[in-house]
């Protein structure tokens, strides 16, 4: 928890080594909490990791981790569902995973139908959606039951989800047969999720990982007019009970399938060879980066349904099927820019914008492209990587997410490259002109504008209204950068005159509604929310400043400590130096010595000092919350336990009370333990304490030793 970075400020290596950290941490308190019932740290502190974790997740949608903590929110919704026997089994594909593969499971077919030599097998092939499987059942033309695969013989009944879907038909074309269930795959186009993970970040809720993730979390909702809101697509490619099917081969059942108002994939085609089917399956593979959505292989299915029936089935696969795969960590895809992004320290990182690919289950658009050498194709060793080949604009190369997280370009394929130009590294900031150097021995450029660069104060100007910061309404990422390119907003204090400025009589309200984007409610609604925050919560002015490896909880320990924006003011410009001031700031719990130096530096800058005095002129840092109860409290920094029924108050409340103290409140009683406070009924935690010869006292004691004087 000490030196957090703040969220905005995370790279892209740092964020997926964070959310990695993250997803390890929450795991081992959730087992601490559920399974073994002793919780190690508080409730607000768990919130705040689960919230960590959700703004990271927000902000580097690819690096959504397939054990996200996230993913494991809430119960099953397979408990709400009701259950539905599927009357055909719903079953699953055996896999190929290579030419050799798949030549062996045509000759497999051949052997079981001793076909002769010169007698042709028809297959097809198609791709295999990566998406969620349902069953569709028709009675009379009309849809009755929807069901998820489930188990294969038992699934969710999903009908009324599964009707607000576009692409499943309430009443079928044509002349259906009487009982008619449709298979096929519910599946979110790229853009779609992209634009749902967009909007889902935007309202604070869960992000999903890949299309298929929101797929499933969409269908299996309990309420059907969120479903309904879900853009969700389905492909129709095989059948359950038929009562009757006027077709002899695959190819002329998915023409019927078409011709009753299914969507069916427009990819399936059908080969008399191995060399065929192959040849298909790499076409498929290479259009995968722009279909638009998921696929993970290719099915093969052999044609004639007369003999689909003879091959039958073993165990639970076809023998008349299979799925030849793709491999899952690496995929093709094009490299469509390489785009600057300047840090506020000045560095300029290079980022691939890549055509949205899945690469094992995760949608990645980019990736880090690290130096001007890394593109060239020269490691940080001074090695050369992929052979020494440097990538250009249009390049189609191979992503691959290394550690399982982090996507990186592995390789490229200089056969299918038509750009000439090898990438330039720019010479000067995209952000400001200046010039961007390169220390000799250094790997980084950077630009060396400074403080006329906008990037950086852009960039600190976007903390400071953030969320956890000032959070001002109306003023986003967007209207930061605009009103800095107007010169209207170039530090924190500008945002407070900003009405003032054009003039007492409302000439700011008129200036600002003549933007675009805003109107005169708008404009108002702002100057309103910026008014709001006049006054400001210390650990939130603390915070907003960008101060490195200030992050939030960092802020709230230094408000606790301080009190006041003057005690912690004078305490930082002597936190330089060895004394009481610096060792003060050491004994807070959480605070480090990079942390007291990155603190120090801030205060000894004179510009920071001179920025945050105008800010000060218009705004009020309130005073924190029960400092010197916290700091002087007999139970500050002591280990608590209750246990045993609590008379007077909740468990709850108890814990809360206990904390604002500064007291931790654990379930479990070790060692560490300073205080048990047993109520009636204590068992097994009181013998222990005893055993241990910790303090055990009763609750009447415990409130009296509170007892705020
Ligand atoms: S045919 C009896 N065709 O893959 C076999 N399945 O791994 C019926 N899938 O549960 C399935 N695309 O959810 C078939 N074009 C396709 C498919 C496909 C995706 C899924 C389906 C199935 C799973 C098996």
């Amino acid at each position: 928890m000490t030196d957090q970075i703040a969220v905005q400020d995370l790279t892209l290596e740092e964020a997926a080594e964070e959310l990695a950290r993250l997803a390890e941490v929450i795991a081992g308190h959730d087992r601490a909490y559920h399974t073994e019932d002793a919780p190690k740290i508080s409730d607000a502190e768990y919130d705040a990791l689960r919230q960590r974790n959700r703004e990271i997740e927000a902000r580097f949608p690819e690096l959504v981790r397939g054990d996200s903590p996230e993913a494991r929110v809430g119960a099953p919704p397979s408990e709400t569902f009701a259950k539905v026997r599927h009357a055909v089994p719903m079953l699953s594909l055996g896999n190929a995973f290579s030419d050799e593969d798949v030549t062996e499971f045509a000759a497999r077919v051949r052997r079981f139908l001793s076909l002769k030599e010169d007698e042709a097998l028809a297959i097809t092939a198609e791709p295999k959606i990566d998406g969620l499987s349902l069953s569709l059942r028709y009675e009379g033309g009309r849809l009755v039951q929807a069901a998820t695969r489930g188990d294969g013989a038992e699934g969710e009944n999903v009908t009324a989800n599964a009707r607000t879907v576009d692409d499943i038909p309430t009443s079928l074309k044509g002349d259906p047969p009487e009982v008619f269930e449709v298979r096929g795959e519910v599946y979110m186009t790229h853009a779609d999720f992209a634009a749902l993970n967009e909007a889902q970040a935007e309202k604070g809720a869960k992000v999903f990982a890949n299309p298929r993730n929101a797929a499933a979390g969409s269908l299996r909702q309990l309420d059907s007019s969120i479903t309904r809101e879900r853009p969700l697509r389905f492909f129709a490619y095989a059948w359950g009970e038929v009562s009757d099917l006027p077709a002899a081969t695959q190819t002329e059942a998915v023409g019927l399938l078409a011709s009753y108002g299914f969507e069916t994939n427009p990819l399936m085609q059908v080969f008399d060879t191995t060399e065929g089917l192959l040849a298909h399956y790499h076409a498929i593979e290479e259009r995968r980066a722009t279909l638009g959505y998921d696929i993970d292989g290719v099915v093969y299915k052999v044609d004639r349904l007369d003999w689909q029936a003879r091959l039958g089935f073993r165990s639970r696969e076809p023998r008349w099927a299979i799925a030849h795969k793709f491999s899952a960590e690496k995929a093709v895809t094009r490299l469509n820019a390489i785009e600057i992004q300047v840090g506020r320290t000045g560095k300029l990182t290079p980022v691939a914008r890549l055509e949205p690919v899945t690469v094992g289950g995760v949608v990645v658009s980019n990736a880090t492209l690290h130096n001007a050498d890394y593109i060239a194709g020269i490691g940080n060793d001074g090695q050369p990587i992929r052979e020494g080949r440097d990538l250009r604009r249009g390049d189609w190369v191979t992503v691959q997410r290394a550690g399982d997280v982090i996507p990186q370009i592995v390789d490229v394929d200089i056969s299918r490259r038509d750009n000439p130009e090898p990438y330039q590294f720019p010479e000067k900031c995209p952000e400001c002109g200046s010039h961007a150097v390169r220390e000799a021995g250094e790997a980084d450029t950077r630009c060396t504008g400074g403080l006329i660069c906008p990037a950086q104060a852009v960039e600190r100007l976007r903390h400071f209204v953030s969320r956890l910061a000032f959070d001002i309404e109306g003023l986003g990422e967007k209207q930061v950068r605009a009103f800095w390119d107007l010169g209207w907003v170039r530090e924190p204090a500008d945002i407070f005159t900003l009405e003032a400025r054009f003039g007492p009589d409302g000439t700011g309200l008129q200036k600002l509604s003549k933007l675009e984007g805003w109107g005169e409610k708008s404009a108002t609604n702002l100057f309103r929310a910026i008014d709001e925050r006049r006054e400001i919560a210390l650990e939130r002015l603390i915070f907003a400043l960008g101060i490195r490896h200030v992050g939030e909880t960092t802020a709230k320990l230094l408000a606790r400590g301080y009190g006041s924006w003057a005690a912690f003011a004078a305490a930082m410009e002597r936190a330089g130096e060895e004394g009481e001031a610096r060792e003060h700031l050491l004994n807070i719990d959480g605070v480090g010595k990079v942390l007291a130096d990155a603190l120090a530096e801030f205060f000894a800058e004179p510009h920071n000092r001179d920025l945050v005095a105008r800010l000060l002129e218009h705004v009020t840092p309130l005073e924190a919350e029960r400092p010197a109860a916290a700091a002087d409290s007999p139970v500050a920094g002591k280990t608590v336990v209750f246990t045993g029924t609590l008379e007077r108050m909740s468990r709850a409340e108890a814990k809360a009370r206990a904390e604002s103290l500064g007291a931790k409140v654990s379930g479990s009683v070790s060692a560490k333990t300073d205080i048990v406070v047993a109520g009636p009924g204590a068992g097994s935690k009181l013998t222990k304490a005893e055993q241990l010869g910790i303090q055990v006292m009763d609750e009447e004691s415990w409130l009296n030793l509170i007892e705020e004087k």
